[in-house]
């Protein structure tokens, strides 16, 4: 868990699949399922934080620079998820936060594969 990126990749593909879940049962009108797919949503935002802070303490300092602004990128990623499922759970506008969601979302993944572990399609 330290040097692979297996659990972490896990994590965040799970919690990605929740959030496409309670997009459809937000849009299906079933709010109680849907409260209850944020609910362990959350729980899987804590999951990716602690994987992804275990990968970046334990391998920082190859490249603090750029795992800092994966780190960001992270967290970051995670207020847009959290922020739009409260915002649609209150019936309140969402659109700058999925153009936000898409940028961060794209800058995590580069920055994901090109960092040392797992994966490297950029060389
Ligand atoms: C939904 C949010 C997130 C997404 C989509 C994401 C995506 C990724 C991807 C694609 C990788 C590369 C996996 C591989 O090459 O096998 C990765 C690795 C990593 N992530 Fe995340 N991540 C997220 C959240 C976080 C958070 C919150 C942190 C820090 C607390 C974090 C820290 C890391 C670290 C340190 C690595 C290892 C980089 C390396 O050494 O190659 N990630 N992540």
């Amino acid at each position: 868990m330290l040097t692979r990126t297996d659990a972490h990749v896990t994590t965040w593909v799970i919690a990605i699949l929740l959030f496409i879940l309670a997009l459809f049962l937000h849009r299906a009108g079933k709010e109680k399922a849907f409260k209850t797919v944020q609910m362990v949503l959350r729980l899987f935002y804590i999951l990716v934080i602690v994987t992804g802070a275990l990968l970046f303490f334990h391998n920082q300092r190859l490249d603090p620079a750029l795992y800092g602004l994966k780190l960001l990128g992270g967290i970051l990623v995670i207020g847009m998820m959290e922020m739009i499922t409260l915002r649609l759970s209150k019936r309140k506008s969402t659109g700058i936060l999925w153009v936000l969601l898409i940028i961060f979302f794209a800058a995590v993944l580069y920055l994901g594969l090109r960092l040392p572990m797992g994966w490297h399609p950029f060389y």
